[in-house]
C-alpha cells in the first residue's frame, strides 16, 4: 500500500483527503491510500516518516508551507523561487518538495481568462503563503502587480491608499484574493475596497472555495465583472502533487 497525506495543523476544514479518497475510488487506484496527519510542530515530521515506511507522498498546508522547507533534502526550482513548499516526494527517506499550488493557479487562471485579452497589471490581497504562488505565476505571465496588506511593506500598498484613490481599483484589471476573508464559516466578510469602480472589464479570482460565490465574488457579479472561485485551483494543485508521486 503507497500512502499519501496532509500535514498541517489544526487540519478539520480540509478537502485533500476527500478528494483523494474519492479520486482513487474512481480511477480504481488500490494500492493507494490518504490520511490527516496534524503535527502541533513542523519538528515532529522526521518521527511522522519514520514511523510510515510506507509514506511515498504529503501535501503541507498552514502552518508549515515554509517552515517544511528546513527539513528537505531537495527543492524544485519553482518551489525555491517561490519559498514555500505545498508538496512532498519521499523516495528512499528522501524528501524533494514542490509547489503545486503554482501551477493550479497557473492552469486555471489561464483557463478563466480564455480567449480575452490577458490582464497588464493585478492587484493581489493578502501576503501570506498562498499569495507567494501566485505573485510567481503573475510574473511568469507578465502581469504586473502591487501587493495589498493590513500592513504594508516597503512598495506594498495599504486598504487605506486604494480605497482613498479614485484610480488604483478602476485601472487595475484583475484583483486576486488570497486572504481568507470569505471564508466559510465567516461568509460575510471581505476585503474593505471601493467596489463601486469596479467595471465589467474587471476580472476577480478568490481563492477561496468555500462558498463557492464569496462576499467578494458578489461584488463583482453586481458590477457585472468575470469572476472566479479557487475551487479549479484546489483540484488543480491536487492533481499536480498526484503526477509529482505518481511519476
Ligand atoms: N484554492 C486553492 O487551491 C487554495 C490554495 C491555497 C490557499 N487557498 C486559500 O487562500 C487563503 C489564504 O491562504 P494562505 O495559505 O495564504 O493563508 P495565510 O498564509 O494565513 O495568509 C493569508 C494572508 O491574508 C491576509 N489576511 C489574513 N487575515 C486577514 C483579515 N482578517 N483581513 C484582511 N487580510 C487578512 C494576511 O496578509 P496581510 O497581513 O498582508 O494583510 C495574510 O498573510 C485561505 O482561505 C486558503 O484556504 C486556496
Amino acid at each position: 500500500m503507497r500512502k499519501f497525506g496532509l500535514i498541517g495543523y489544526p487540519l478539520s476544514h480540509s478537502l485533500s483527503k476527500k478528494y483523494f479518497t474519492n479520486k482513487f475510488e474512481k480511477e480504481g487506484i488500490k494500492d493507494a491510500e490518504y490520511e490527516l496527519y496534524p503535527l502541533e510542530s513542523i519538528k515532529d515530521l522526521p518521527n511522522l516518516i519514520a514511523s510510515n515506511p510506507d509514506l511515498v507522498g504529503l501535501n503541507v498546508t498552514i502552518p508549515y508551507k515554509e517552515q517544511v522547507i528546513s527539513l528537505l533534502d531537495a527543492l524544485d526550482p519553482k518551489a525555491k523561487v517561490i519559498g514555500a513548499v505545498n508538496t512532498i516526494k519521499i523516495e528512499e527517506g528522501k524528501l524533494t518538495g514542490y509547489n503545486t499550488d503554482y501551477y493550479g493557479f497557473k492552469d486555471s487562471l489561464v483557463k478563466f481568462i480564455g480567449a480575452k485579452p490577458m490582464p497588464k497589471n493585478a492587484l493581489i490581497l493578502g501576503t501570506g503563503g498562498a499569495s507567494k504562488a501566485v505573485k510567481a505565476v503573475l510574473e511568469d505571465l507578465a502581469i504586473e502587480y502591487r501587493f495589498v496588506s493590513r500592513k504594508p511593506n516597503k512598495g506594498q500598498l495599504s486598504y487605506e491608499e486604494v480605497n482613498s484613490s479614485p484610480n488604483y481599483l478602476s485601472t487595475t484589471s484583475l484583483i486576486i484574493n488570497t486572504t481568507p476573508l470569505g471564508m466559510s464559516p465567516n461568509e460575510d466578510s471581505l476585503a474593505e475596497l471601493p467596489y463601486d469602480q469596479l467595471t465589467k472589464d474587471h476580472f476577480l479570482y478568490d481563492l477561496v472555495y468555500k462558498p463557492r460565490k464569496t462576499a467578494f465574488m458578489q461584488k463583482g457579479i453586481a458590477a457585472k465583472c468575470w469572476i472566479k472561485n479557487g475551487l479549479e485551483m484546489l483540484h488543480g494543485q491536487a492533481e499536480a502533487a498526484w503526477e509529482i508521486w505518481d511519476k
